[in-house]
């Protein structure tokens, strides 16, 4: 998919196993570009999306996008304001929600799990076009669901904010220091071996 890693990535993160680079490529930037997304490219990260497995091919993800100035004034008043300091630039965002429901109108156990592949699919697709994304779980889920008319049924999980990285300067100060990809814990505390905490 990709064949190399990114300058920042090579500085911060180091796989233990041989992977593709796009996996440690996506990170989570928060200077963003005003530059808008076009349609062809942005449409292909939901197409990636598109084609996550999902139990029994419900595809329970759904997407709201915001990118007119109107659609974007609705969503910023339900993003905490931690978050709304720096995606405020991001020409792209995206509601994330899951059907809770399967089409027999019993409780689908795996909504959730598989909303966040899909959103997995759409940040590899993402990295490997040169965008960036930006998961945030700090808004208001309630008022979401008010101002954007979000039947019962769905789940509300993440705002994406999607779009090309900006100049680490751009940001507020207490940022900047932030703006780097993080590191993760060794496999071996992960991944167990026959029962739970075997390594
Ligand atoms: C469901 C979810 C919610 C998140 N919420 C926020 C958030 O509200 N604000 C924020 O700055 N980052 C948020 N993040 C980003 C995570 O902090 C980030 O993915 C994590 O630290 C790993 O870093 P990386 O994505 O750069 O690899 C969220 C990520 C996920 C997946």
């Amino acid at each position: 998919m990709m064949n190399k890693y990114l300058p920042q990535v090579e500085e911060n993160r180091k796989a233990s196993y041989e992977v593709d680079p796009v996996f440690l490529n996506r990170w989570s930037p928060r200077s963003f570009k005003q530059d808008p997304v076009p349609d062809e490219v942005l449409f292909s990260l939901f197409e990636a999306a598109r084609w996550a497995p999902s139990a029994s091919n419900e595809q329970p993800w759904r997407f709201i996008l915001a990118r007119s100035r109107e659609d974007k004034e609705r969503f910023y008043p339900f993003i905490a304001d931690g978050n709304r300091v720096w995606c405020e630039k991001a020409p792209v965002l995206a509601l994330i929600l899951s059907k809770t429901v399967n089409v027999k109108g019993a409780h689908n156990r795996a909504h959730a799990f598989d909303a966040g592949a899909a959103w997995g699919y759409l940040a590899l697709e993402a990295t490997r076009r040169g965008l960036i994304t930006h998961a945030m779980g700090g808004f208001d889920p309630d008022k979401a669901r008010e101002v954007l008319g979000v039947p019962d049924e769905y789940e509300l999980h993440a705002v994406i904010a999607i779009g090309y990285q900006g100049e680490k300067d751009a940001l507020p100060e207490h940022l900047q220091e932030r703006e780097k990809p993080s590191g993760r814990r060794e496999l071996s505390e992960t991944v167990f071996e026959g029962v739970f905490g075997r390594t």
